[in-house]
């Protein structure tokens, strides 16, 4: 199976090929530079900037994998959820394209194809699994049953991890995007230098809450003025980023166990910060859990997630009506509280999950 996957739910221009479970190309075209002026994601200049990037993405994502149109079996595309005027080019491209070539179309979720990049990276992870999806416009923890279902434990109740990190970077003066560059220069600083909040982490459940840490670093800001050399700027970023991160990490933990699984994935392109990896690899292996987290192109927004999942919505004969249309929102299933057990399933045993390489797992 040839599937094309279109990826255009924020500032990312996304079009790749997957051959039976294989990533044949992944383009990413990032609109970073059009967005940096304003310090944020512009919903306007996103969709037209994917208007403008789209067709010569894909075309080069075909290209690079060696295959024409004529050797696709399905378009799959992400419908929801996004920015709306962002979602709609991908829809409308991945539309015309299966009307001209009569393919079949598979509309896809972007928060589930982020939980599905770990199956493409380690075939062999358990299911049921934990799933900590962190980003830019989504933070939340799902139990992950099957490819491309997941159940709901928690989510964010106001900003996302990644809208945090990015808030912060731009009031230290780091640019934007700020993840990858607060990520660098954390490494230098003292995580236990100012004792920022730690939102909700002894709060019963598994929800997150992040604009009162955001808050809290404008107030340090304010109060003790901006760090005037590099070190103080440093020490700013280790202690926001570690209290950040010290949440993820606990209420992920906190919810393998009482979901009962013994493995934990983290997706979304936070999952790239260092500090996050190497926090969660020393909990889980405190507590015997097993981590996998994919490499950080498969972390970040692609389309190789997208068309991989399509590939197994394929399989199943997910096939939708040409008249789909994009949602800028989703609403997902609540976990019922459901113990799971032992492993019941791996993605090997999946019939239809299709993965050809990866390592073991993230152990
Ligand atoms: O998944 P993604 O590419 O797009 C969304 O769906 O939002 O995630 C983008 C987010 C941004 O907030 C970006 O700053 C953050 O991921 N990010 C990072 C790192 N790389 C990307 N955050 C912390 N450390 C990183 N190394
Ligand atoms: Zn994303």
């Amino acid at each position: 199976m040839r599937v094309l996957g279109i990826e255009t739910s924020c500032d990312d221009t996304c079009g790749a090929v997957v051959c039976d479970g294989v990533i044949a190309s992944s383009v990413v075209s990032s609109q970073h530079a059009f967005h940096a002026a304003y310090g944020g994601v512009v919903p306007e200049i996103a969709a037209r900037q994917h208007s403008r990037l789209l067709i010569p993405v894909i075309g080069e994502a075909l290209r690079e994998a060696g295959v024409t149109w004529d050797d696709l079996n399905a378009v799959a595309v992400t419908t929801a959820p996004g920015l709306i005027g962002a979602l709609l080019v991908g829809v409308a491209a991945a539309k015309g394209i299966c009307m001209a070539r009569g393919l079949p179309l598979i509309p896809v979720n972007h928060l589930t194809a982020h939980l599905y990049t770990v199956c493409v990276a380690f075939p062999r992870i358990d299911l049921p699994h934990v799933g900590l999806l962190v980003s830019g416009g989504h933070t939340a923890l799902f139990l992950v049953t099957a490819p491309g279902e997941a159940v709901v434990m928690g989510a964010t109740l106001d900003d996302a991890a990644g809208e945090a990190i990015d808030k912060a970077a731009h009031l230290l003066g780091l640019g934007y995007p700020g993840g990858p560059a607060l990520d660098a220069v954390a490494a230098a600083g003292n995580a236990a230098a100012v004792p920022f909040p730690r939102p909700v982490a002894d709060r019963r459940g598994f929800d997150f809450s992040f604009s009162g840490l955001k808050t809290a670093l404008a107030v340090h800001l304010r109060t003790h003025g901006h760090p005037r050399d590099a070190a103080g700027i440093a020490d700013l970023a280790a202690s926001y980023l570690e209290a950040v991160v010290e949440v993820l990490v606990g209420k992920t933990v906190t919810a393998a166990a009482a979901a009962g699984v013994t493995t934990v994935a983290v997706v979304g392109g936070v999952a790239a910060n260092r500090r996050l990896r190497q926090s969660m690899a020393d909990a889980c292996r405190a507590r015997g859990l097993r981590v996998c987290i994919p490499p950080v192109e498969l972390c970040t927004d692609n389309g190789a997630m997208v068309a991989a999942l399509g590939e197994i919505g394929l399989r199943r004969g997910a096939v939708a009506d040409l008249a789909v249309e994009a949602a800028a929102s989703v609403t997902m299933t609540r976990w019922s509280g459901e113990v799971a057990g032992p492993p019941h399933m791996s993605m090997m045993s999946d019939p239809c999950a299709a993965p050809r390489s990866g390592s073991a797992d993230g152990r």
